[in-house]
Parts: C-alpha cells; structure tokens; sequence
C-alpha cells in the first residue's frame, strides 16, 4: 500500500517536470540526454530513470553498463498512460489528484476537529488540472459516441440541424462541454461554474479545441434563484455530490430546461447500500470523499455533506425535494459513473 502511494509520486514527478514526455518515441536515453531535455538536474536524473526501471515503468537496455551510459526506454503503452490526455487510459490525473490531496491533508485534518471544510479553490491548479485532465478522455472519446446516443431522443435533437442548446452546471474546465460540441456541430452550449479559474481554464481550453464560437462559458453560482433558460439538454457531470446545495442547484437545473428539456446528471456507480468491505471503486470514491469531496462540500454553510459516496436513494431524495417528477437509471454502462434522467 506505502510502495503504491510513493511510487505514484514520483510518476507525478516525472509528470510535472516532463520527464516522461521526453522519454516517450525515443529509442532510448542516458541520463544526461533527459536532464538536458526536460531541463533537470543530471543526479536526480539518474536517481529517477533507476527508480523508475526498478519499479517496471522504464525499460533498460544494459543494466551492467556505466549509469552514464545506460539507456532507457519508455514502453508504447506506458507512455499512452502517462502522456496522451486524450486516451481512455491516460492515468498520470490520478498521481496529481494525490499530490493535491497531499496539500490540503493539514486542512483536512483541521476539518475533521472543527466539522468545517476545505473549499475547492484550496486545492489549488493540482486539483483542478486533476479533475479536468481526470474526465478529459471520458468527454472526449465516450460522451458524444456512446453515452449521449444511448438516449435517442437527446441524440435526434442535438442532431438536428437548428441549434440545440446544452445548458452544463458546474462544467469545471468545461471538457463535458467541449466534447458534445465537437460530437454535434450545430449545438450550442453554455457551461456554468463558480469557480474562476476553472472558467478561465475552460475558455482557454475551449479555443484551443477550435469550439470558443459555439462554448461559452460563465462564473456562475448554478443554485442562484434567477438562473432560468429554455435549454433541450441540461447536464452536471461528477458534480452533485460536491455541492453544499445540491437541491437548490437540480431546482435550477429544473428551471433551465425548456418544456420538453432533458435533464442529465452523470455521477458516481457506488453500491445501493452501505456493504463493508466493498470493491475498488467503493473504496476510491470513500477515499475521494475523505480527502476531497466531503470537505469541499463543507466548506459552505448549511451544507447536504453528500460527500462522494452518493447513492441512488440519496440522489432521488434531492430529485424529489427540487420537485422532479421522478428519476430513471439510464442503461449506460461504465465502471465508474452512473447516468440518471431527471423527469420535471
Ligand atoms: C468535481 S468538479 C466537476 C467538474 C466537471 N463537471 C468535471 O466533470 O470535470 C465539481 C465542480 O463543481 C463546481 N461547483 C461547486 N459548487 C458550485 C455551484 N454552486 N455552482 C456552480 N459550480 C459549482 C466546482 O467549482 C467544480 O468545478
């Protein structure tokens, strides 16, 4: 378990510093070659490229020769992993989400003492990039392929050629946004945050994907009573469970639906009940939840205090409490998130 966390940071390491892009499409490189790329110093080179070989991510051609001169290799696959942002198996956001947990673990443990939280914005660029880059491939690769075509209605009308509008609360570094833009070239999306800096992060982001004409994203309280719209699609990904009002925001994702709007909440798959001890992912979403999405829910008063493990009955609680009709459980299959349909 120990080796596991240190070993994850020194792949956050070698993320940050750009040691694996570096290695990655070259056929081999000493030490010196990778400080001089990325711009590090030539003994924590060394230091790393063995520890990296020691723990199987890095391959070494002569393992008898002089440090110096031993060359080493990142494996196509590794290098998939920890360097393309876009592949489903892009794995280097979860080293960052550990070493941003890392920062606040004071704060947190303040928390837990006092019943206070940790607000979002203290976990820094690490957790947002971590967060952002974490669902990045999942939005781009899934959400305008697979996910949104499973609910045909919703398919057909961000199809049609006049304009659908796409309503995205609490859109972070707006990916979910950009993603159903680029899946549907006629729609147009607003994407809503209260956070600054992601906004910032999700304009920038937005231009970049060539979608800053039809994307626009603003700083935007998403429980705020005057939020209204007559949007065909309203969405909230992996979002819910982190808000301290998280009926007050479903009412306004309520009130920003037009008549025959859809609205779409994707959240985490945790078990319909409580069950010790539980898979891999009860166990990561309770991590998430200590370390992360319960205090950030608690940083705000009067909170839920959901935290991330939010079962279905929980969320149908809150449905019913903003006045949805009912909530349906869409037959889309991950092994993370779970998709609902809100009915008003
Ligand atoms: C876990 S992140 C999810 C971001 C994004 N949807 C994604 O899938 O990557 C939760 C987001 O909720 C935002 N948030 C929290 N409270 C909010 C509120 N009242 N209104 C709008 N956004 C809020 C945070 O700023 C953060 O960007």
């Amino acid at each position: 378990m120990a080796l596991g966390a240190y070993e994850l940071m020194t792949v956050h390491l070698g993320d940050r510093l750009g040691l694996y892009r570096a290695l990655a499409g070259r056929d081999g490189t000493t030490e010196a070659e990778l400080a001089g790329a990325a711009g590090i110093d030539e003994r924590y080179a060394r230091e790393w490229l063995e520890q990296q070989a020691v723990a199987g991510i890095l391959e070494v051609d002569d393992q008898g020769a002089d440090p110096a001169a031993r060359r080493y290799r990142l494996p196509d696959a590794h290098a998939e992993a920890l360097t393309d942002p876009e592949s489903l198996a892009y794995m280097t956001p979860m080293a960052r989400f550990a070493a941003a947990f890392g920062g606040v673990l004071p704060a947190v443990e303040d928390a837990f003492r006092t019943g206070g939280g940790v607000a979002w914005e203290d976990f820094g660029a690490l957790g947002r990039e971590a967060q952002a880059e974490a669902n990045r491939p999942l939005f781009a690769n899934l959400l305008g392929t697979e996910w949104l075509p499973a609910i045909p209605d919703v398919d057909e009308r961000l199809r049609a050629e006049d304009s659908a509008r796409v309503a995205d609360v609490a859109c972070g570094a707006g990916w979910s946004s950009i993603g159903i833009a680029r899946a549907y070239p006629a729609v147009q999306v607003d994407g809503f945050d209260l956070d600054e800096a992601s906004i910032e992060l999700a304009r920038a982001n937005a231009a970049e994907a060539g979608v800053g004409d039809r994307v626009r994203f603003h700083v935007r309280d998403a429980g705020a009573e005057e939020l209204a719209g007559a949007y065909h699609l309203v969405t909230v990904f992996e979002a819910i469970h982190d808000l301290s009002q998280p009926v007050a925001v479903l009412a306004a994702m309520r009130r920003l639906a037009a008549e025959d709007g859809t609205v779409l909440v994707m959240d985490e798959r945790v078990a319909d009940a409580f069950a010790a001890p539980g898979d891999e992912v009860e166990r990561l979403m309770y991590t998430y939840s200590i370390l992360c999405c319960l205090p950030a829910g608690l940083a705000d008063t009067p909170s839920a205090a959901t935290g991330t493990v939010m079962r279905t009955d929980t969320l149908r609680r809150y449905a019913e409490e903003a006045g949805y009709a009912g909530l349906e459980v869409l037959p889309i299959e991950h092994e993370v998130f779970r998709f609902y349909r809100l009915h008003p």
